[in-house]
């Protein structure tokens, strides 16, 4: 897959199929070594070649173009970078130890990591954006967002979910909270959002916005251990107005041996985060902990559900 986006293949696919030696010649390749590996992702319903040997684009395939309106191409870079298969390479180590690689093989671990190293965090916040773009719709059709009031996105990398949560609810205002390398990177600056929103830099192991009426901690709980975890909720708790709430929109692991994206997801936040998916018994002793009490869990369209928190 990486070797197809960093190919473009997609792209040179969009006018019409092409026979793997056409598009050899034109991205510089090995004729005989790109057919094999086209021929292996068509097993995988990515490209689809035909009797004469053509080979075409498919849903899947589409979404790899660089100008697909679902970007996955950003998606398919992070998880297939060395930030990812490197400490993957450790899961035995990490599974004796019960901690993340990460630090040992990179220096640092992964969020500070991405601070020092301003190209790296742009693999990593441009994919985190996009994956966020496939799933900020159906979280905000789920959720009864109050008519007016403040909202406050926790570690809301570059925005898009704030984005949408303000654009589809006009009596809110909101602030994006993230690290400064974060933060300047955001996409909020829309005409029509115009003085509704304020970034605000820091760590929420330091402090967060006071005073919001909602809390969004999407995609952050499952970053961190259970220490850490609770140290974050407490942060929300300590600074939320009165009769406010938080929202962990995270997957929710489900009892049982069926296959489900958050045991997958699971594995690669204890190989990269030294974090953890969770069941929803999990979230409910993380939340005693923080003072607070899990209210509901609203589903979305998406493999996230909105994990809804209030005062214990
Ligand atoms: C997995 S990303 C999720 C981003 C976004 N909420 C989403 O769903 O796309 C985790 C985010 O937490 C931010 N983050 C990590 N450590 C942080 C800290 N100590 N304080 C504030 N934000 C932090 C990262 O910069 C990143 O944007």
């Amino acid at each position: 897959m990486r070797t197809a986006v960093n190919l473009s293949i997609a792209d040179h696919l969009a006018e019409g199929p092409k026979t793997p030696r056409e598009i050899a010649e034109l991205v510089k390749a090995d004729a005989g070594h790109l057919t094999r590996v086209l021929r292996f992702l068509a097993t995988r319903e990515v490209f689809r070649e035909d009797e004469d040997g053509k080979f075409h684009l498919t849903t899947a395939a589409g979404l790899l173009r660089k100008d697909s309106p679902l970007p996955m191409a950003s998606i398919v870079g992070l998880l297939t970078d060395e930030m990812y298969w490197l400490p993957a390479g450790k899961l035995e180590d990490t599974v004796r130890k019960g901690t993340t690689a990460f630090p040992d093989i990179f220096g640092s671990p992964l969020f500070d990591y991405l601070a020092e190293h301003e190209e790296r965090g742009r693999v990593f916040h441009t994919a985190l954006d996009d994956l966020s773009a496939t799933e900020n719709g159906g979280v905000v059709a789920a959720y009864d967002w109050p008519e007016q009031g403040v909202v406050t996105d926790i570690g809301g990398g570059q925005g898009g979910l704030l984005r949408a949560v303000l654009t589809a609810n006009k009596g809110m205002d909101g602030i994006l909270f993230d690290h400064e390398s974060v933060v300047r990177e955001h996409r909020l600056d829309l005409p029509e959002l115009a003085g509704r929103w304020s970034t605000q830099a820091g760590s929420f192991f330091d402090t967060v916005p006071q005073g919001a009426d909602l809390y969004l901690l999407k995609r952050i709980i499952h970053d961190w251990n259970d220490a850490d975890a609770v140290r974050i909720l407490r942060a929300c708790r300590k600074s939320m107005a009165e009769g406010g709430r938080v929202l962990v929109i995270d997957t929710v692991v489900p009892l049982g041996n069926d296959p489900h994206p958050s045991k997958l997801s699971d594995i690669a936040m204890m190989i990269v985060f030294d974090g953890k998916e969770r069941t929803e018994a999990e979230l409910r002793a993380l939340f005693a902990e923080a003072d607070l009490k899990l209210n509901r869990i609203i589903p979305t369209t998406g493999s996230v559900a909105i994990v809804e928190a209030i005062a214990a």
